[in-house]
């Protein structure tokens, strides 16, 4: 018997292992998707630098060479001094701004790491060329930037082995968010019967169970008698000009506690009143509401809806 589990088992395995090959061998769409990627377009999205400068390719590039390549590429949006053109974004200044209510972040007063500055450029400027721009390009203009912030002199040559080195004003109010997933230590033994935990809604408070009875209880509340059922399209017809809005002193439909004095005279007589018309406190109710073409019932049923509908 375990035996032949295992069989199956391993049977059904090989089944799933196969069945997206076969699934689509020949049948790769319209975008590639399906193929396996190959190392090249891997290598086209593997372009990340982290901050202790893993990722960077060799390369280097000077504040003096950054100046040209900025001005031609960068400065028509960033502003010469990386002040930023019109709504364009700063790249340099608002030094010590962060505690102010409008600070200004800026590569050098807000940004933790150079490796931000080379990736992000590398990745996504100049915004109309992104990947435009060669490595050594990258590093001159990271440079040239650093230089805009007085971060680094003018002499200055940045390279992929001194860029992490370099540290940016900021990067101490950056910390690593080391809280866990979950806060709850998982249990292993005498643990809770999982049938006995309810899971509660965690913005209104509210247990499934007392989800339910409010659904219950809301559709017992929408749900019509079958006279009022019946009833309704009479109303429509015949009752609604008046007693939709109140016109003429009639009753409202909506308005429950008009109906609940006047059931006090015992519903036959309410429906008499509405068969045979009559003439209260607050105006004239006609016979059947004027359409005498009503047999008794229908004006009942109408009745009864009145009574019944919200
Ligand atoms: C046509 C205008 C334009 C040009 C040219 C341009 N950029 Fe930008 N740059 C932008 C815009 C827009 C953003 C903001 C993008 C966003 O927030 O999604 C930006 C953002 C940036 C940022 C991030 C700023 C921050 O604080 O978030 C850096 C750094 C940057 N650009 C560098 C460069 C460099 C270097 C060049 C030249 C190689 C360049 N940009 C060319 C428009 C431009
Ligand atoms: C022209 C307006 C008008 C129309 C149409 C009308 N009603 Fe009325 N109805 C009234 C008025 C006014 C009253 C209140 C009379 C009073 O109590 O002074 C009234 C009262 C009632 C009452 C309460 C009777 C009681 O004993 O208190 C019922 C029931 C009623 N109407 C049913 C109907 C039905 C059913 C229809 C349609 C078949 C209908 N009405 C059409 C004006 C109208």
């Amino acid at each position: 018997m375990f035996s032949l589990n295992k069989f199956l088992i391993t049977l059904s395995l090989v089944a799933i292992t196969l069945l997206p090959v076969a699934a689509f061998a020949g049948d790769i769409g319209h975008y590639g998707i399906g193929k396996t990627a190959t190392a090249k377009e891997i290598a086209g999205w593997d372009i990340d630098v982290r901050s202790d400068g893993k990722g960077l390719p060799k390369g280097e590039g000077s504040v003096a060479q950054g100046e040209p390549l900025y001005e031609a590429k960068c400065a028509s949006c960033h502003g010469l001094f990386g002040e930023g053109e019109g709504r364009w974004p700063p790249l340099a200044g608002g030094e010590d701004s962060l505690t102010e209510d409008r600070p200004e972040k800026t590569v050098g007063s807000y940004w933790p790491y150079v490796s931000t500055l080379w990736d992000y450029i590398n990745r996504a400027m100049p915004f109309p060329a992104p990947q435009s721009l060669t490595p050594h390009e990258v590093y001159a203009i990271s440079a040239y930037i650093l230089y805009l912030n007085d971060l680094v002199e003018d002499d200055f040559v940045l390279t992929q082995s001194n860029l992490a080195s370099i540290k940016m004003p900021n990067e101490a109010n950056f910390y690593i968010d080391n809280r866990p997933d979950t806060s709850n230590t998982r249990c292993m033994k005498d643990c809770k019967d999982p049938s006995k935990i309810i899971i509660v809604e965690s913005l209104r408070g509210i247990t499934p169970e007392q989800e339910k009875e409010a659904i219950e209880e809301a559709s017992t509340k929408t749900t019509l008698s079958a006279a009022a059922i019946e009833g309704k399209a009479t109303y429509t017809t015949s009752c609604l000009a008046c007693h939709d809005s109140g016109i003429a002193g009639a009753p409202m439909v909506s308005d429950k506690g008009a109906w609940a004095e006047r059931l006090e005279q015992g519903m036959d007589t309410v429906v008499n009143h509405a068969i045979n018309g009559f003439s209260g406190d607050k105006g004239m109710m006609p016979p059947k509401g004027g359409n005498l073409s009503l047999t008794n019932e229908q004006v009942k049923n109408a009745v009864q809806y009145m009574i019944e509908a919200e």
